[in-house]
C-alpha cells in the first residue's frame, strides 16, 4: 500500500457558546483507509464530515489526536527535517477555489517560477522550458504563462491550480472539491485532464467530494465519511 491510515482520530476543542466551557467535537473516529499506487480514492460526505480535516491531517498541516498513517512503509508523523521537505513535494492539494488559492497580481509564469525556485525542481537556464511544458501538461498554452488569473475562464484558473502542484513532481495528489465550484461541462473537461495526468505521471489521487455520481465515474473505488466513520 502506497497510503495506510491506521484508527485516525481528530477531536476540536470548541466552546459551543460564549461562557460556555469548552467542550471535545470527534471529528474523525478510528478512521482506517488505504490508497494503492495510482488509485483514485473518493471519499465522500456531507460538508463539515470531516474530509478536508482528513487532508490536512495527511499533509501534516494538522496533528492526529492519535492514529497512525504510514506512506511507503514509512511513519509520516516519525520524518525527519529531510524526510519532511521531501514529504512537501511528494504530497500536493489542489482545492476548490483557484481564486483564492492563486495569487491575484502575478502572472501565471510568475506563480509556477516561485514554486519552482522554492523547491529548487530546475535552475535559472531550465525554468522556461519546464514553465512551458507544465502549461502544456494541463492543456494551456506557453502563452498563457503571460496572463493574470483573473483572464482566464474557472475551468482554465483550476488548470493553472492543477500545474502548479505539478511544479514539484509530486506522487500523491489530493483533490479537495476541484471542481465543485464549475459548471457541469467545465467539470468534466478538468476531470478529463486529471484522468490523463495520472497515467502519464503516474500519480495517485484521494479525491474529495460530495458530488457522489461525478465520484463514481472518476474514482476506482468510493468510501463515505458519516458522523467521524468511514464507510465502504
Ligand atoms: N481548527 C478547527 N477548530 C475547531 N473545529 C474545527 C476546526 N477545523 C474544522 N473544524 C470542524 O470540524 C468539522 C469538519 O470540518 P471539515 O472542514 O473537515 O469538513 P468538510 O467535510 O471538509 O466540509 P466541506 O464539505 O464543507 O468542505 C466541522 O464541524 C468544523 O467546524
Ligand atoms: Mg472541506
Amino acid at each position: 500500500m502506497l497510503l495506510s491510515i491506521s484508527d485516525l482520530q481528530k477531536d476540536f476543542w470548541v466552546r459551543p457558546g460564549l461562557g460556555k466551557p469548552l467542550t471535545r467535537v470527534e471529528v474523525l473516529k478510528k478512521i482506517n483507509l488505504t490508497v494503492a499506487k495510482g488509485e483514485i480514492v473518493g471519499i465522500l460526505g456531507d460538508s463539515g464530515s470531516g474530509k478536508s480535516t482528513l487532508a490536512k491531517i495527511v499533509l501534516r498541516l494538522l496533528p492526529p489526536s492519535s492514529g497512525k498513517i504510514m506512506y511507503d512503509g514509512r511513519d509520516i508523523f516519525g520524518f525527519s527535517k529531510q524526510e519532511t521537505s521531501l514529504w512537501r513535494k511528494k504530497v500536493q492539494i489542489v482545492l476548490q477555489n483557484p481564486f483564492r488559492s492563486l495569487p491575484p497580481r502575478r502572472r501565471v509564469a510568475d506563480i509556477l517560477r516561485e514554486v519552482i525556485h522554492y523547491h529548487h525542481v530546475k535552475n535559472r537556464a531550465e525554468e522556461k522550458d519546464y514553465i512551458a511544458q507544465l502549461l502544456r501538461l494541463v492543456g494551456l498554452s506557453e502563452d498563457d504563462g503571460s496572463k493574470f488569473p483573473f483572464q482566464f475562464s474557472g475551468g482554465e484558473r483550476q488548470r493553472v491550480a492543477i500545474a502548479r502542484s505539478l511544479a514539484v513532481n509530486p506522487e500523491f495528489l489530493i483533490l479537495d472539491e476541484p471542481t465543485s465550484n464549475l459548471d457541469l461541462s467545465i467539470q468534466a473537461q478538468v476531470i478529463n485532464v486529471l484522468t490523463e495526468l495520472r497515467q502519464k505521471l503516474n500519480l495517485t489521487y484521494l479525491f474529495i467530494s460530495h458530488d457522489r455520481n461525478l465520484a463514481a465515474y472518476f474514482c476506482d473505488r468510493l468510501v463515505e465519511l458519516k458522523e467521524g466513520s468511514l464507510f465502504p
